[in-house]
């Protein structure tokens, strides 16, 4: 049984992937399932927390107690967050969010030629980036990151250049950590240093950040 000790504390989490259309049939997007940002949903549920859920499409089953909310793009995401942002207490963006899309969005399906194509693309807003730079009091942000090299670098300067309070790291190259596994491999990240996890679940992965984001909140 989990201790209910988040109890009405307003989390708000953000999970899978986005889906940059260029056309009404195709998208494109990223392998991210959703698992680690559902697992910290139901984690943060199961110790009492009111908890919102701003996910990208998955096959995953929605969580039950929790306030779903769908959303499809980076932009969507953006809007849906941002909105909600002021009343949170705890965010944890753990949603594979794509960085650009297409600069176009074409009305009818895009004809083939016999040519080659390019497709220009433009940026998308950073969400974490966004809410870090407008946090409000007392509010705990946490990030997420995927690095194929230089981890804890490459993380740490996240930290610090979306002003938020924790970065978790995922090694792509680690066996059993990142898209789709149950388990999960994660290096946290504060401005009081790193700590390398052992593999274990995403259920245990989710445990382990909620207990440290907690005590931030409790502490501050
Ligand atoms: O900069 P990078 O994409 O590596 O940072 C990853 C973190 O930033 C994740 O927490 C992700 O949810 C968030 N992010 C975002 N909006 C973007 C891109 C990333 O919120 N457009």
């Amino acid at each position: 049984l989990s201790p209910k000790d988040m109890q009405d504390i307003r989390v708000l989490v953000t999970a899978g992937p986005t889906q940059e259309a260029m056309d009404p049939v195709r998208f494109i997007s990223n392998h991210s399932t959703g698992k680690m940002g559902y697992a910290l949903a139901k984690a943060a549920r199961m110790r009492g927390a009111q908890v919102t859920l701003v996910s990208g499409k998955v096959e995953l089953a929605p969580v039950i107690g929790v306030q779903m909310v769908p959303v499809v793009s980076a932009q969507e995401m953006f809007d849906q967050v941002v909105k909600r942002a002021p009343q949170q207490q705890i965010i944890i963006k753990c949603a594979a969010v794509a960085d650009y899309r297409p600069a176009e969005q074409w009305e009818h399906k895009m004809k083939k030629s016999q040519e080659d194509m390019a497709l220009p693309l433009t940026r998308t807003k950073d969400i974490l980036s966004y809410i870090g730079h407008h946090r409000e009091k007392n509010q705990i942000i946490c990030g997420f990151s995927m690095e194929t090299r230089d981890l804890v670098e490459n993380s740490k300067a996240k930290l610090h250049s979306k002003n938020v309070d924790m970065i978790v790291a995922n090694n792509l190259l680690e066996q059993g950590a990142g898209f789709g596994h149950d388990t999960n491999q994660v290096t946290i990240l504060t401005l009081q240093g790193a700590e390398r996890l052992a593999l274990m679940s995403k259920e245990d992965v989710a445990q382990n950040i909620l207990n440290r984001l907690l005590e931030m909140y409790q502490g501050k």
